[in-house]
């Protein structure tokens, strides 16, 4: 019990920590050392260095229908199964979970390796969710067409099934298959220069996206699944009290009850809705929560601007978004692809296989 609450924390205090020295006090106020990896936290800065390039999208023979043509035509049905049993909280950690798969070391299942140094252990992954669905569907799998399906397509087809069920099916599109897993994982390669951190202005986004081959379209679109989900107070900690005075973009009443909620001794425990207006529905809300003001983070708040207002404002309301969201995932799913050259099919997904 003591550790999930450490962890929990800890999943709380992943995204205070940036280059303003009060977040780095507040971190070290809950008697945790200084991070130990090499990268520092310079979002706001100049370009982040490169530690590893950052992987093109690529076609890699990913193909719609993959698993009919490999033996396991029932492959995507076994993963909705296990999937149609998660709740709307898990749901949403499944479409989390892509993104961060995908934007540290391409689409390839690093996310879910189990270690004491994996990106499991990251900071931005501490309060991932919807590990126990993935590794139910790939039971599922081992059972009826052995060492066949990789997590690495478990997890996209995992993300669009929660997209179809959040969206009240408006989300609804096919997913290209055949990615392979990944072997290699590290903890340190979540922060930095791989996910971008809720403090993140438009330019830092812009730059983070287009890294990974995502044009600004695509991240505003992408942005869009906070429409669902949690927060943890402390990632939105510089836009409310304490210790900050609540920002002049967020709307009053919002910035008034997030106050109080956030204001307490459990602080970096407590949650708030990404949505306050359609908490459990994937949708097109978010974009009129940019424009009123309603969103948590300053990441949200950044598409408010002169830049990016006009797509903003297209997608409010407006059900053209469902379409475009399931083109981005799709994009967003040839990050980095392996190949079987470049990797394997897990017999785990939380380990790679014995050589
Ligand atoms: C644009 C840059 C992004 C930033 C800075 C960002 C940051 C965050 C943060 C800080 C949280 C809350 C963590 C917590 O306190 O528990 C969060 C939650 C979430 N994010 Fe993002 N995110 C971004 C983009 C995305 C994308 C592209 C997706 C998916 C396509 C996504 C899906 C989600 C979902 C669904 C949640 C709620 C998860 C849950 O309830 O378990 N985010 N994000």
């Amino acid at each position: 019990m003591a550790k999930l609450v450490v962890l929990a924390v800890l999943a709380s205090l992943i995204s205070t920590v940036s280059c303003q020295s009060w977040t780095w006090s507040i971190y070290r106020s809950w008697g945790y050392p200084s991070p130990t990896w090499g990268t520092p936290w310079t979002y706001n800065s100049a370009p982040a260095t490169w530690t590893t390039p950052p992987p093109p999208p690529s076609s890699n023979g990913l193909k719609v229908g993959y698993y009919a043509d490999h033996n396991c035509s029932n492959a995507e049905n076994i993963v909705r199964a296990a999937v149609e049993k998660a709740s709307a909280g898990i749901l949403a950690g499944l479409i989390r979970l892509a993104f961060h798969d995908c934007f540290v070391r391409g689409c390839d299942a690093s996310v879910l390796l189990e270690g004491s140094d994996t990106e499991k252990q990251g900071f931005p992954n501490l309060s991932l969710r919807g590990f126990g669905i993935i590794d139910a569907a790939k039971d599922a799998l081992e059972k009826e067409c052995p060492g066949v399906v990789s997590c690495a397509d478990i997890v996209s087809f995992a993300a669009r099934d929660a997209s179809y069920i959040l969206s009240y099916k408006k989300i609804n599109y096919t997913v290209p298959a055949g990615r392979f897993d990944g072997k290699v994982s590290f903890a340190n390669e979540t922060l930095g220069q791989n996910l971008p951190p809720p403090f993140a202005d438009l330019a830092t986004l812009k730059r983070m996206f287009a890294d990974k081959g995502l044009d600004p379209t695509d991240m505003v679109v992408l942005s869009g699944a906070h429409s669902i989900g949690i927060s943890h107070c402390p990632s939105f900690s510089d836009r409310v009290n304490p210790p900050a005075s609540p920002s002049p973009s967020m709307d009053s009443d919002l910035a008034k009850k997030l106050n109080q909620t956030c204001d307490t001794p459990n602080n970096a425990t407590t949650t708030v809705p990404q949505d306050s207006v359609t908490p459990d529905a994937l949708d097109s809300q978010y974009y009129k929560n940019v424009m009123s003001g309603k969103v948590l983070f300053t990441s949200d708040a950044a598409l408010n601007s002169s830049e990016t207002l006009e797509l903003v404002k297209k997608y409010a309301g407006s059900d053209d978004w469902n379409t475009a969201f399931g083109a981005a995932m799709v994009k967003m799913g040839y990050i980095g692809v392996k190949s079987s050259k470049e990797g394997e099919i897990r017999k785990k997904c939380g380990v790679i296989n014995k050589s």
